[in-house]
């Protein structure tokens, strides 16, 4: 159980016009991270920000930006996030699906210098993946329906990363495994324990009065298991 553990803060849930002072505070604190979720009402019924968001955050936060595309053709605008200064590139296996196109949009990440990741919802069977996983940097595994932040935790989902855990670890892949829905003090707990690395956490961070304890408390709590 001594894989790298981290929590990473998204900012779906929180204030959009204070999103940097915010990042600001919660890097002098520790936070190494931060989940950048893009919705276009497509893939997912919900619309969030885009490339220009990004670009201008880019000026503000020096984290690591670990965006998630939860769009329709990720292929038209992956170009775009990439000049925006995003360091990790995750899109959906459902829009996608060919071998071919994943294989290129993997290639295109990985040839500009950034991290790719593929997502997977939680209905999906994980060994979709199992293919790409040894092209990738991160392995997303949904653990609620992609869409809307402050949503319950799907611990049937649990057996999909104790599954893609063991994928991972026999073949020796540097793949790391981020967990992102419903995420909280006590879900974080079983999701480390089966094997999870990065923890994305919106509600369980912003939801609360005070955010920068909301996640000095899970990441305490991710640390003692
Ligand atoms: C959901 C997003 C998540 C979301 C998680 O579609 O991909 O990243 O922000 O939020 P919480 O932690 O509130 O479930
Ligand atoms: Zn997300």
């Amino acid at each position: 159980m001594n894989y790298i553990r981290q929590i990473v803060p998204s900012i779906l849930t929180a204030d959009f016009t204070k999103i940097s002072e915010y990042l600001n505070s919660l890097q002098k604190i520790g936070m190494k991270m931060v989940h950048l979720d893009v919705m276009d009402g497509h893939f997912v019924p919900n619309i969030t920000f885009g490339p220009a968001f990004v670009n201008s955050l880019r000026k503000h936060v020096s984290a690591v930006f670990d965006v998630h595309l939860m769009i329709s053709g990720p292929e038209k605008y992956i170009p775009q996030f990439i000049a925006a200064g995003a360091d990790y590139i995750t899109f959906h296996y459902e829009p996608v699906l060919k071998k071919e196109k994943i294989m290129k949009l993997i290639n295109l990440i990985k040839k500009s210098g950034r991290k790719p990741g593929i997502s997977v919802n939680p209905k999906t069977d994980i060994t979709k993946i199992s293919p790409y996983l040894k092209y990738l940097e991160l392995a997303l595994v949904m653990t609620v329906e992609p869409g809307f932040g402050a949503q319950s935790f799907m611990y049937p989902v649990l057996s999909k990363i104790t599954q893609l855990r063991k994928i991972i670890d026999k073949n020796k892949y540097h793949c790391l495994i981020e967990v992102d829905g419903g995420i909280n003090e006590k879900t974080c707990v079983e999701t480390v324990k089966s094997g999870a690395n990065l923890l994305v956490a919106g509600n369980a961070i912003f939801g609360k009065n005070d955010y920068k304890q909301a996640y000095l408390d899970l990441t305490c709590q991710i640390h003692s298991i």
